[in-house]
C-alpha cells in the first residue's frame, strides 16, 4: 500500500479553526514538505488547486499556489516521490493541459507523474472569473470531463486528435512530444458522487475519497468504487484520505483536537457548506452532506493517537480489500511530518 501526502498549496489547510496551526503556502513550505515526504518514504504528493478561498477569520484557502507550476518546480528538486497536480477543467482547454502533463512528466522522469481531474464543485469560484457555464453544468460536469479526458488520452497516445463531441471539437489537434505506447501518467480523481465514481472507474487509476475509520463504512465506500469499476471493466484502487494527529498519547491528541473544535471558524464552515450546495442530490456521500455533519471543522476523519496506535490504525486500513493507498493531511507540515516520519514510519516498515 502506498502512503502519500496532500500538499499544503492552500492556506490554513484542512482544519477550519482559529486555534489550529495556520499557514500560507510558499515555495519554502512546498519544498520542505516534498523533500521531507520523500526522505521519510512517502510515495506520492497530491497538490490541490483553488482560485477563490472562503475568506473569514482563518482566510481559509484564500492563498493558493498554482498546483501545476508548483509541481513542475518540485519535479526538479525531488528524485523519487510521485507528483500529482490537479487540473481544474474549466480553467484550461484539454490540449493545453495535455501538453503541461507531457512537459512536467518529462521533467520528473519515468513513473513519477500523475494528474488529478477536477470538474469543480463550487459555483462561486467559477462565477468569480466568469467561467461558470451555467447551473446545468453541475449535472453534466462528468460528461464534460469524459470528453476532456478522451481528448487528452488521444493526444497522449497518438499525438493527434480529431475528436468531435458535444463540448470539444478537435481539428487535427497535435501534441508533440506525446507518450505513445509508454503512457507515463497516472490519472486520479476524487469525485464522491455516483457520477464522479463512474467517471473515475472509466478514466482514472485511483479514486481518492474522504476516509472512514469505521471498517464497515470504509468497506461500503470501497464497494461503491469497485462496483463502478466492475461496470467499466477496469480495476480502480481506492485511496482514502485522513487527517493525522500524532502525539505521545491519545489524551494529548484529544486536547489538541478539542481546542480546534472549541475555536471553530463557524462563518467559514457555513460559507463552504453553502458553496457545496449545488449538490442537492441528497446523496449521503455528497460533499454537501459531509460538510453538513457536526464535526465539519475538520474536513476528513482523523487518525490520532501515539505512534504505535497510529501505525496499527494504518495497518488495519491497508488490510481492507481494494485499498491501494492512503493519503494524509497534517496541520503543521513541518513538525507533523517529522513526527510521523521518525516515529510512525519505522513501525510500518
Ligand atoms: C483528495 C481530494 C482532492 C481534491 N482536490 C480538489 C481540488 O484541487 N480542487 C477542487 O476544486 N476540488 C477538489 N476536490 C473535490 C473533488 O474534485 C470533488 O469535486 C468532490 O470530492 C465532490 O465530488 P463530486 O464532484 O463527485 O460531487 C478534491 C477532493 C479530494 C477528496
Amino acid at each position: 500500500m502506498k502512503l502519500g501526502v496532500f500538499a499544503p498549496t492552500l492556506s490554513t489547510g484542512w482544519v477550519i479553526s482559529t486555534a489550529s496551526p495556520q499557514y500560507r503556502p510558499s515555495w519554502f513550505l512546498m519544498q520542505e514538505t516534498a523533500l521531507k515526504a520523500e526522505h521519510y518514504g512517502f510515495e506520492f504528493l497530491l497538490a490541490p488547486n483553488k482560485y477563490k478561498g472562503m475568506g473569514g477569520e482563518t482566510r481559509f484557502w484564500d492563498y493558493a499556489l498554482d498546483s501545476f507550476t508548483t509541481m513542475a518546480g518540485l519535479a526538479a528538486v525531488t528524485r523519487k516521490i510521485q507528483l500529482i497536480p490537479s487540473i481544474s477543467l474549466l480553467s484550461v482547454p484539454p490540449v493545453y493541459a495535455a501538453k503541461q502533463v507531457v512537459t512536467v512528466a518529462n521533467m520528473a522522469g519515468p513513473g513519477r507523474f500523475g494528474v488529478n481531474i477536477i470538474t469543480g464543485w463550487e459555483k462561486p469560484e467559477w462565477e468569480s472569473m466568469g467561467l461558470w457555464p451555467g447551473d446545468e453544468y453541475f449535472e453534466y460536469r462528468y460528461d464534460y470531463a469524459a470528453e476532456y479526458m478522451t481528448v487528452m488520452k488521444e493526444l497522449w497516445a497518438t499525438g493527434q486528435s480529431d475528436f468531435k463531441g458535444k463540448f470539444f471539437q478537435m481539428n487535427d489537434a497535435k501534441l508533440e512530444p506525446h507518450f505513445g505506447d509508454e503512457m507515463d501518467v497516472a490519472v486520479v480523481c476524487a469525485g464522491q458522487s455516483d457520477k464522479g465514481m463512474v467517471f473515475t472507474s472509466q478514466f482514472a487509476d485511483y479514486q481518492f475519497m474522504g476516509g472512514k475509520l469505521d471498517r464497515a463504512e470504509l468497506v461500503g465506500q470501497i464497494a461503491r468504487v469497485r462496483t463502478a469499476g466492475e461496470q467499466a471493466g477496469r480495476t480502480t484502487e481506492a485511496y482514502p484520505l485522513y487527517q493525522c494527529v500524532v502525539r505521545d498519547s491519545l489524551e494529548e491528541c484529544e486536547d489538541v483536537i478539542g481546542n480546534w473544535r472549541e475555536n471553530q471558524d463557524y462563518p467559514t464552515v457555513a460559507t463552504m457548506t453553502g458553496h457545496a450546495s449545488m449538490d442537492s442530490s441528497g446523496d449521503a456521500n455528497s460533499l454537501h452532506a459531509t460538510l453538513s455533519k457536526s464535526d465539519n471543522f475538520m474536513l476528513w476523519e482523523v487518525i490520532k493517537g501515539d505512534p504505535k496506535s497510529v501505525a496499527e490504525q494504518i495497518r488495519a486500513i491497508s488490510e481492507v480489500e481494494g485499498v491501494g493507498g492512503v493519503m494524509f493531511t497534517f496541520q503543521d507540515y513541518q513538525t507533523d511530518l517529522d513526527r510521523f516520519g521518525t516515529q510512525v514510519m519505522p513501525l510500518l516498515k
